[in-house]
């Protein structure tokens, strides 16, 4: 089995300045932020490290078996919204200077995941 991308580009340590900016971007754009305004620092960074473990192809046991759907029923999150995040992170990842083919990747997992987010 190949490594997942997520190792690829060197785990945590690497990638913390990523989802540093990930999540700067997230809470500087309102549509986005708005969703957050409730959720305390802590989950809300977990939020932003679990979010590209995933998408980067981390297996589930990664973040504790949590269920995408449960995790998300209550947060009323439209169409437009998970369209935005999409935007964010594609963004974030060109200017961390990712690989084209492995943006295209991440970007397809992100929105293989959208009927379990979207409400
Ligand atoms: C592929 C996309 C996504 C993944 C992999 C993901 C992952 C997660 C995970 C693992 C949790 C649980 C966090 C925890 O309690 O430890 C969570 C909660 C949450 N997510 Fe996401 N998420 C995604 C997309 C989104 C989008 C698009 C939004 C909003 C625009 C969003 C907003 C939230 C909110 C508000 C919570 C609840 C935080 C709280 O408990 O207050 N997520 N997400």
């Amino acid at each position: 089995m190949s490594e997942s991308l997520f190792d690829k580009y060197g785990g945590v340590e690497t990638l913390t300045p990523l989802v540093r900016e990930f999540y700067k971007r997230i809470m500087a754009t309102p549509n986005l932020a708005r969703y957050f305004i409730n959720t305390d620092m802590e989950v809300l960074i977990r939020h932003q490290v679990q979010f590209i473990a995933v998408v980067m192809g981390k297996p589930a046991a990664f973040y504790e078996g949590m269920d995408m759907e449960e995790a998300h029923a209550n947060s009323n999150i439209s169409d437009r919204s998970f369209e935005d995040v999409i935007d964010v992170l594609e963004e974030t990842l060109r200017d961390f200077e990712v690989e084209e083919l492995d943006i295209i990747e991440i970007i397809e997992k992100a929105k293989s995941l959208k009927k379990e987010i979207v409400s």
